[in-house]
């Protein structure tokens, strides 16, 4: 199994093409089942949870075209281009060995229910950042009209002709309900209302997708009786969609992440290909911990740069829905406070189990401390090299940005977690002067 041998790094200073999002991109392949015909994509990451995607797809039934640069290029802004060609009969049933490994495979439910009035799809792995439960989007389809099971491990849903439109309030802006919910409700018949629904980019994104596509849906905002602002989504179902083109929005993940590393490095960074608008609590937080970061779009694109000239200083973050901190910087966040003077909070409000990063950033010499849903920073802390575990995607981030900065060589293993989400990022440190390699 291949690791990374990181070492402490001075600076990391120069340019990098932010890639295409990952979130983003595995609704939009699946949203792809909702129309027979050529499908084309462009700014998709070469990242294992995409080809897992594909080989779903491709076992639906869709032949599935890759133009790809497989070598590293500083200079690509959109490394890959797919097109898919979905055929008029899909096969309905998604087995666990294509869905165990990712969890985002669940949003295959949605398309083919409405699209074969069948689907049977086995329910999800993934991350292994909390309970993670898909009863949201089970109950979703059902107030569509769909009869759901589970059995043997499969969600089994059937409905006896097309789904019908439906008022429904989510109880949590959940991601995944709300675009397996939104991509079921684009061929019901009628109109339906996600209230309380999930407006992160990556849906607003698929949403730009569906539209191109033919579908009729509005984002709004309405007042709950707690006088809570919430977003509402509302489909008015139609009855055919086509395939179209898109270009997939940058992964504001990624570019935080390198944001983050840049910080904690005292580094000078550009980024290209970005989005500020995404980041916008993030670039806050940054400049409010003493780094200069400015945006610029004179080319009619976003480009960050980010100077950090002095040393962090501790910081509480919350993680909350979008546009609030993301969930997924928490680790890398928590990475960069080993450095700060003082204390600091972390508090995880979206996963329950989200913590798994704290032993191993210990074992490198942190002293992190959890109470329930927070973890308690004391720093700064002289991290020393040592061997790590990747627990899960983002863990495995903050375990990277920590061995940067850690005296010595930190080895950080399971590194197929980090193929899952992160696009050649041993290739794009180095270029920023990182010392990391990729060793078997
Ligand atoms: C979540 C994040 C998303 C991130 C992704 C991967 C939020 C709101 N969502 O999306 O930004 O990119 O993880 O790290 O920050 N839940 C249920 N039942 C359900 C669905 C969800 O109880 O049917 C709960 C989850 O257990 C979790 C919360 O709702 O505690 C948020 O879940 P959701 O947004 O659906 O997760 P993802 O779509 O994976």
């Amino acid at each position: 199994m291949d690791y990374f041998k990181v070492q402490k790094t001075v600076a990391l200073n120069g340019t990098i093409n932010v890639s295409g999002a990952k979130n983003a991109s595995l609704p939009l392949l699946f949203s792809s089942l909702l129309a027979e015909g050529k499908h084309s994509f462009s700014n998709i990451p070469n990242l294992e949870d995409v080809h897992l995607s594909f080989k779903l797809l491709r076992y639906l039934g869709c032949e599935i075209e890759i133009n790809t640069k497989p070598v590293f290029d500083q200079k690509a802004e959109s490394l890959n281009s797919v097109t898919i060609t979905v055929p008029k009969i899909l096969k309905n049933i998604a087995p666990y060995e294509l869905v165990r490994k990712m969890r985002a495979s669940i949003l295959c439910l949605g398309p083919l229910l409405t699209r074969c009035y069948q689907a049977k799809v086995s329910l999800p792995g993934g991350c292994a950042i909390g309970l993670r439960p898909v009863d949201y989007h089970i109950e979703g389809l059902r107030l569509l009209g769909a009869d759901l099971r589970l059995l043997e491990g499969y969600i089994d849903a059937k409905s006896k002709g097309p789904l019908v439109g439906a008022n429904m309030d989510l109880q949590f802006p959940s991601v995944g309900a709300t675009e397996n919910i939104i991509m079921a409700a684009v061929l019901a018949e009628g109109s339906t209302c996600i209230n309380n629904a999930s407006v992160e980019p990556e849906v607003l994104d698929l949403i730009t997708y569906l539209k191109k596509m033919g579908a009729d849906i509005s984002v709004s905002t309405f007042i709950d009786e707690k006088k809570i602002k919430k977003n509402k989504i509302t489909i008015n179902g139609v009855e055919k969609l086509k395939a179209a083109s898109h270009k997939v929005i940058p992964d504001r993940i990624e570019a935080g992440t390198f944001l983050i590393a840049g910080a904690m490095t005292g580094g000078d960074l550009y980024l290209h290909n970005v989005q500020a608008c995404h980041l916008g609590g993030v670039l806050e937080k940054l400049k409010q911990l003493g780094c200069t970061v400015e945006v610029d779009n004179t080319k009619g694109k976003d480009s960050i740069y980010l100077h950090a000239n002095k040393p962090v200083v501790a910081m509480d973050i919350k993680t909350e829905v979008y546009p609030g901190f993301p969930t997924d910087l928490q680790a890398q966040w928590m990475a960069m406070m080993t450095q700060a003077k003082g204390k600091s909070l972390v508090e995880e409000s979206i996963f329950e189990n989200r913590f798994m990063h704290i032993p191993e950033l210990n074992r490198l010499g942190a002293s992190i401390k959890v109470n329930k849903s927070t973890a308690i920073i004391s720093g700064p802390c002289l991290l020393k090299g040592a061997s790590v575990m990747a627990t899960d995607l983002r863990a495995g981030s903050s375990l990277v940005l920590a061995g940067l900065v850690a005296s010595g060589e930190t080895q950080v293993h399971r590194i197929y977690h980090l193929d899952r989400g992160y696009e050649f990022l041993d290739h794009k440190l180095s270029s920023l002067g990182a010392l990391i390699k990729r060793c078997s």
